[in-house]
């Protein structure tokens, strides 16, 4: 029997897309497959890495937790979305490249969506709360002194940046 489609029309990275998927598609898949955003990374497929997170309505989510047809008429942000539309990296991303928080850069897009939206609600974290705002994205490679590091950078470009 084939499955039943269902009509998804979601803004990603500001743009409207509109697709026909199963119920039971998830979120993750339905950007790398059905969008071809493959920035998005899935890993555990279970809820534990963080590596597929991605913004919806500016919120971190688990991507591979969440059905697409659920956030039909939302807006969601992948990391491709993150830079400036003229290519220039944000400065998360840019904290990120400087303070060399990433090695094989796996679980990296997860993190600069999570750290994008913990700085926005959170501007100047304490050490603490860094390491309380990242305790969801699990990273194998760099011992997250690096990571930690780019977080306050990235803080302090956002608030240079501001003035
Ligand atoms: S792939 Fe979604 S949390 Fe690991
Ligand atoms: S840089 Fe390799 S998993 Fe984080």
């Amino acid at each position: 029997m084939t499955e039943q489609a269902h009509r998804i029309e979601l803004t990603v990275n500001g743009t409207l897309h509109v697709a026909d998927a199963p119920a039971r598609r998830l979120l993750s898949d339905f950007l790398r497959h059905d969008l071809g955003l493959t920035g998005t990374h899935v890993g555990c497929e279970h809820g534990v890495c963080g590596c597929c997170t991605v913004l919806l309505d500016g919120e971190p989510v688990r991507s591979c937790l969440t059905f697409a047809v659920t956030v039909t008429g939302r807006a969601v942000t992948t990391v491709e979305g993150l830079a400036a539309p003229d290519g220039t990296m944000s400065p998360v991303q840019r904290a990120f490249q400087k303070c060399h928080a990433l090695q094989c850069g796996f679980c990296t897009p997860g993190f600069l969506c999570t750290v994008t939206a913990l700085l926005r609600d959170t501007p100047h974290p304490t050490e603490e709360e860094v390491i309380e705002g990242i305790s969801g994205n699990l990273c194998r490679c760099t011992g997250y002194q690096n990571i930690v590091k780019a977080v306050h950078r990235a803080a302090a470009l956002i608030a240079e940046e501001a003035r």
